[in-house]
């Protein structure tokens, strides 16, 4: 079976196409918005709305193309409706409702969050063995942190998250107040591994937060590096990159502490980490044991829609949906 999937649940236009016959990935297309947000600082919801209009029509077509297929010789559509961006969200719905409808074909919606859960999986397409169940798994991105006991394919339970602010908004505001341009994480990442030295990462001691376990909380530490900033010589260089270095420590430490705390709690040994901040040099340093998807999948792709389509398929519950299907801005659904 052929399934093409689509992801617009943020600021990119994605579309991939899996064989699941042949258990193989024939095109994998992200379209990124992210220079039409820089001017902005950050995502604006109804830009990335209209980003996607001009996106979504590109990327679709161009992972049709590379998979060598017709809209009618898919034999069944997919698309993202929650959580996530409502209007951006819409317009992918409405999109793949459209493309399937016309072509005959059936169409079903899948979670966001659940397809960055089961990214890992994505290393079995290239013949890879998969991290062994059971997992902890932290899907950590720019609107999530989030942690999950991933029992086996597609039976999980959500433990815990984030508070307040998601680590990778916490790189991207902080990384603000420093006057880095959004997306401020990999920058980040990139200009501590290049230029930082351990002095640099330990000269400000940023909070920690204790919560309860399998919860996080970043509010109070962006307090923290607002209140050094105002104390701080911006003009210096080698200052700015000493605050960033010890913010993405602090940043890293709340979770790896987290992390290995739920791994402990529950005896479980696979630690596997997705989404945006997983991109991380440094964390994937901090936590050397742990299974990181490649950075490509760990940041927003249909790759991993389709994958957790197929996985659907295999369990025979990949159910065709009605055409008033809808779209939820809210991640509830994944905690019940
Ligand atoms: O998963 P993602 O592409 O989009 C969603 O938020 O769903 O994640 C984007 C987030 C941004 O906050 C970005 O700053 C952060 O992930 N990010 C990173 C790195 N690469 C992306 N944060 C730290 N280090 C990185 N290398
Ligand atoms: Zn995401």
């Amino acid at each position: 079976m052929k399934i093409l999937a689509v992801d617009s649940s943020c600021d990119e236009s994605c579309a991939a196409v899996i064989d699941t016959t042949q258990w193989k990935l024939l095109s994998d297309v992200v379209h990124s918005h992210v220079d039409s947000m820089k001017k902005f600082g950050g995502i604006v919801p109804e830009i990335a709305s209209r980003e996607h209009l001009k996106g979504l029509p590109l990327a679709i077509h161009e992972a049709l193309e590379i998979a060598k297929l017709k809209p009618t010789e898919i034999d069944h559509y997919v698309v993202t409706n929650r959580p996530g961006l409502i209007g951006a969200l819409l317009v992918g719905l409405s999109f793949t409702k459209s493309l399937a409808f016309s072509s005959g074909k059936p169409f079903s919606t899948l979670n966001h969050i659940e397809a960055h859960l089961y990214s890992p999986l994505l290393t079995t397409l290239d013949g890879n063995e998969a991290p062994p169940f059971p997992w902890v798994a932290c899907v950590v991105s720019g609107g999530h942190t989030e942690i999950f006991h991933v029992e086996s394919l597609l039976k999980y339970t959500w433990l815990g998250g984030t508070l307040d602010d998601a680590a990778g908004e916490a790189f991207d505001k902080i990384g603000k107040l420093l006057n880095l341009s959004y997306p401020a994480g990999p920058k980040i990442d990139k200009w501590v591994r290049e230029s930082a030295t351990p002095a640099d990462r330990g000269r400000y001691r940023f909070p920690r937060a204790k919560t309860e376990a399998h919860h996080f909380s970043f509010s109070g530490l962006k307090t923290a590096v607002s209140l050094q900033v105002k104390k701080s010589d911006l003009s210096n260089q080698a200052e700015v990159l000493a605050l960033a270095a010890s913010a993405q420590e602090a940043i890293l430490d709340a979770l790896v502490i987290k992390l290995l705390h739920s791994q402990q709690i529950l005896g479980v040994n696979t630690l596997v980490l997705t989404g945006g901040v997983a991109c991380n040099s440094r964390l994937r340093e901090k936590l050397p044991q742990s299974y990181f998807p490649i950075p490509k999948h760990c940041t927003d792709n249909a790759a991993m829609v389709a994958l957790l389509a197929a996985c659907y398929a295999k369990q025979n519950r990949l159910v065709a949906e009605d055409w008033n299907t809808t779209a939820y801005p809210s991640g509830n659904l994944i905690k019940n």
